[in-house]
């Protein structure tokens, strides 16, 4: 009987030893109580700085969309992000997090998908290691006066546009990833078209909320104001 143990225990070890070589991550199931309301000073927006990275960069078409669900993970939503992967308060020990620096056929994003900004990255870190709280209407400052590429068009753009419109095959075949390639779209009327959801035009972020009216209002200034490189 012993020996039987014996052999069972070691048979066990054995196959958790060969599957850790996987980088496989055990399915967690944690607490996905939200917690609403303004976050704490420095703490990291779930709404508005995380959830946009997720869905512009993982929910996508043929990946981790309702409608694909590769490795049956949908990462549109906050009860769906939390499902599995992400381990709250550590983020070194978040699979979801780990795959951003993997190589091969293990790496997140996926080629033709360009890799996520070292800023994102640290800020889903951040943001995992504050709790990976749901932390919704938090008081990020907006203001419509500032419209300057630099400190507020390019940011609304990394955030919610560049994990669909970059990378060597970027969706609708529209390039955001750099300012020349803003100003096409810019100049062209389809970026104000596109995030004012005016007729006629696809209305961006897809699959996804609005963007606020603040961010609007920056962008159609910028645009109006010669779509400067500022
Ligand atoms: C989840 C992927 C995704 C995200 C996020 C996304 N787009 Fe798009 N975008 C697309 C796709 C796909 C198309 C092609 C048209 C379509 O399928 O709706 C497109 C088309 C466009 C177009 C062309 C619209 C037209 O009618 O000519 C513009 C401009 C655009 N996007 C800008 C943006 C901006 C600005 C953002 C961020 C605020 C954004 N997109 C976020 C996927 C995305």
């Amino acid at each position: 009987m012993k020996k039987i143990f014996l052999t069972l225990t070691i048979i066990t070890i054995a196959l958790f030893a060969f599957n850790s070589c996987k980088h496989e991550v055990p399915v967690l199931i944690v607490n996905t109580t939200p917690q609403p309301g303004p976050v704490a000073n420095n703490g990291v927006c779930f709404e508005s700085e995380i959830l946009p990275l997720f869905q512009s960069n993982c929910a996508k078409s043929g990946c981790h969309d309702a409608a694909t669900h590769k490795e049956d993970l949908v990462l549109d939503s906050y009860a769906n992000i939390m499902r599995k992967d992400i381990v709250p308060g550590n983020a070194d020990n978040s699979k979801i997090y780990r795959v951003l620096f993997e190589t091969g056929k293990d790496k997140m994003p996926q080629p033709p998908n360009a890799d996520l900004t070292i800023a994102q990255k640290a800020l889903i870190a951040k943001w995992i290691n504050e709790g990976a709280k749901n932390t919704v209407n938090c008081n990020t400052s907006c203001d419509s006066n500032q419209f300057k590429y630099a400190a507020n068009v390019s940011v609304i753009i990394n955030t919610f546009c560049t994990g669909c419109h970059s990378g060597t095959v970027p969706s609708g075949n529209i390039d955001l990833s750099n300012y020349n390639a803003v100003k096409v779209q810019a100049l062209n009327g389809r970026l104000v078209g596109a995030v004012t959801h005016t007729a006629g035009y696809s209305a961006m972020p897809k699959d996804a909320n609005k963007l606020t009216d603040c961010q609007i209002a920056q962008i159609k200034k910028w645009v109006a104001a010669g779509a400067l490189n500022n």
